[in-house]
């Protein structure tokens, strides 16, 4: 088995220009997010939570799911620092069997990129949603710089709407919400963010 490249970054992820970046994207989210309401959150390839932690105070519980065990473990340790009490934190295998689901709400920030099956991907997540429900994605704009065999050099908004819709996704809108230098493979790129309604 391949080893887990977030595994292995895990321990220097939060790096300064991460930490900033994470900022910026919650500045553009925040207003799109049901504040101040009682409402779960699934932060689905949460990381080291850099969005999520910050959520855990507008949220009645935050669920944070990740592939990677050593960032699962890097985030409880935030998580202990911070005397935060309202979250959950599991492998995805765990998801499945567990009491959370259905969720109000996920959150998915760049992570799809590095997923593969893109339309499995979103099927799956549509399912952990309660009707009514809603997912937030973040992720880069279709950047032809960037080439690498394991990544997606981004995503076309448009395909990527039409593709929620025919999962079965309405109220789907998306728009660019940050440009960035050097922040994806190195390279310029924009960001976007999309909300769907299950
Ligand atoms: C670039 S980091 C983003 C972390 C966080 N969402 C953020 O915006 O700061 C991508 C995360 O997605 C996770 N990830 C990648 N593929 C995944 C999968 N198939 N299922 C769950 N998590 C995955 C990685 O382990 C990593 O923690």
């Amino acid at each position: 088995m391949e080893p887990n490249v977030f595994n292995q970054i895990a321990n220097q992820y939060d790096t300064e220009e991460r930490i900033q970046l994470a900022r910026r994207i919650l500045e553009k989210l925040n207003p799109t997010l049901s504040l101040g309401t009682k409402k779960t959150l699934l932060d689905f390839g949460c990381g080291t939570g850099l969005l999520g932690i910050p959520l855990t105070a507008q949220y009645k519980e935050v669920v944070f799911v990740d592939d990677s065990a050593v960032m699962l473990e890097v985030l409880q340790s935030k998580i202990k620092a911070n005397g935060i009490e309202n979250t959950k934190t599991m492998a995805v295998g765990d998801l499945a069997g567990s009491n959370v689901l259905p969720v109000d709400e996920i959150l998915l920030s760049l992570v799809l990129l590095h997923i593969p099956e893109t339309e499995s991907a979103i099927q799956f997540l549509y399912r952990l949603i309660r009707p009514g429900g809603k997912l937030f994605l973040v992720d880069f704009d279709k950047n032809e710089k960037v080439s690498h065999p394991k990544v997606h050099n981004g995503f076309d908004q448009k395909t990527l709407r039409e593709l929620f819709l025919k999962i079965g996704f309405r109220n789907v809108s998306s728009s660019t919400i940050l440009e960035e230098k050097k922040v994806f493979m190195n390279e310029d790129a924009s960001l976007f963010l999309l909300v769907a309604e299950k």
